[in-house]
C-alpha cells in the first residue's frame, strides 16, 4: 500500500470576481504531496500558481466569486474547518507560506527577531524566552547568524532578508512549507544557498515543500514531484525524474524543450502563443491553441488521465495509454 499523502487537494477551485466577468484563477486542480516529499508547481506567469498558493493558506482577496473543492491534510477536512479553526489548527502553524515577494514586505520598523518570534507569540501563545529559543534554532537553520536578531530588515542583503523571511515560515515547524518564488529576485549564488537550506531542512526535518516557481534548472534540484500548470489548471503531474526526461503533455516537452542545456548547440525554442484568457477560457483543451499535435477531440475539455504511477495528464493523447481509464486523479 502506497504511503499516505500529507496534503490531498481534490477538484480544488478558486474564482474571482472582476468587472470583465469570473476570472477562473485555480481550475480544477489535483494533487498530493507526500510527508517529506517536494512538489514544484510550473508554470507561466498569470497562470494561478499564486492563487493556489493562498487558496491552500485561505488568503484570499475580497473579490472571491467561488472557493470549493477537497483539501486534506493528514486527518483534517480543511474546506470543512471555520475560519476561525483555520487560523488557529493550520494557518502558519501546519502550514505555513513564503509569499511571493515577501523579504520586501518585512516590517522596518520591527527588529527581525521579533519579526519571526510573531507567529510563535501571537498564534501560540508562547513566553518571549521560549520564543526566543526557537528562533535562534530556526536562524541557524537557514543560516543567519544569532547577532542578527536585532537588526532591522534594511540592514540585511536580500539573500539575508529571504533566509529571515523562511525563518518565520519554519519557526513553528509546519508539515508543509509553501514557498512562492522564493528565490526570483536573488542573484544566483544566493538562488543556490537559499536552494542548499531547502534541501537541508528537508533532509534533516521531513519536511513537505510546495515550491512554486517559472525556473525549471533551480527546481530540478529539489524535485520528488512536478506540476505544471497552465490556465488555471495543472496539465501534468508526475514523478520529478519522469517529468524531466520523458514528460507526456506537449506543453511539457515544450517546456523542456525550451531550457538551455549545456551541450546544446541551437538556441532553446520559446514557445509561440499566448495562454488563453482565465475569464470565459477557451472550451475544449486549454493549451489547443499553441499545441503542434492538436486533433478534433481536443475541442473537449480533457479530464486528468493516469499515464502511469502517481502520473496524470490532462491530454487526450495519452486516452486509454495505460491505467484505468479516465477517472483516476493524482
Ligand atoms: N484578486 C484578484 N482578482 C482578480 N483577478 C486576480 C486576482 N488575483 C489574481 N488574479 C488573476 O488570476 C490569474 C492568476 O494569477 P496568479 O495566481 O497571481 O498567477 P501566477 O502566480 O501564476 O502568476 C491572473 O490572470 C491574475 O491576473
Ligand atoms: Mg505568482
Amino acid at each position: 500500500m502506497a504511503a499516505r499523502p500529507l496534503l490531498r487537494v481534490e477538484d480544488l477551485q478558486l474564482h474571482y470576481r472582476t468587472r470583465r466577468g469570473i476570472a477562473r484563477a485555480v481550475d480544477g486542480v489535483s494533487f498530493d504531496i507526500r510527508a517529506n516529499e517536494a512538489l514544484v508547481v510550473l508554470g507561466e506567469s498569470g497562470c494561478g500558481k499564486s492563487s493556489l498558493a493562498k487558496a491552500l493558506l485561505r488568503i484570499l482577496p475580497r473579490n472571491v466569486h467561488s472557493f470549493r473543492g477537497q483539501v486534506m491534510l493528514g486527518d483534517t477536512d480543511v474546506m470543512a474547518l471555520g475560519d476561525e479553526a483555520f487560523r488557529r489548527d493550520v494557518q502558519w502553524t501546519r502550514v505555513a507560506m513564503v509569499m511571493q515577494a515577501a523579504m520586501n514586505a518585512l516590517n522596518p520598523v520591527v527588529r527581525v527577531g521579533e519579526q519571526v518570534a510573531e507567529p510563535l507569540r501571537v498564534h501560540a501563545g508562547w513566553s518571549r524566552e521560549r520564543a526566543r529559543e526557537r528562533v535562534v534554532r530556526t536562524f541557524e537553520q537557514v543560516g543567519v547568524a544569532t547577532d542578527f536578531l536585532q537588526r532591522y530588515p534594511f540592514e540585511l542583503s536580500g539573500g539575508m532578508r529571504q533566509r529571515v523571511v523562511l525563518a518565520m515560515a519554519l519557526v513553528t515547524e509546519p508539515e508543509l512549507v509553501i514557498l512562492d518564488e522564493p528565490t526570483s529576485a536573488l542573484d544566483v549564488l544566493t538562488q543556490a544557498s537559499i536552494m542548499n537550506v531547502l534541501k537541508r531542512i528537508k533532509r534533516e526535518q521531513g519536511t513537505s515543500f510546495m515550491l512554486i516557481t517559472h525556473d525549471v534548472a533551480t527546481s530540478s534540484e529539489i524535485a520528488d514531484r512536478v506540476a505544471l500548470m497552465y490556465a488555471g489548471q495543472m496539465v501534468e503531474v508526475a514523478d520529478a525524474d519522469a517529468f524531466f526526461h520523458e514528460p507526456a503533455h506537449p506543453y511539457s516537452q515544450m517546456l523542456m524543450a525550451s531550457v538551455p542545456r549545456l551541450r546544446q548547440q541551437t538556441e532553446p525554442a520559446p514557445i509561440p502563443g499566448q495562454p488563453p484568457e482565465l475569464i470565459e477560457p477557451p472550451a475544449g483543451c486549454r493549451f489547443a491553441d499553441r499545441c503542434p499535435r492538436r486533433f478534433d477531440r481536443c475541442a473537449r475539455e480533457p479530464e486528468p488521465l493516469r499515464v502511469g504511477e502517481r502520473h496524470h495528464v490532462r491530454c487526450w493523447l495519452h486516452a486509454g495509454s495505460g491505467g484505468a481509464g479516465g477517472g483516476g486523479r493524482a
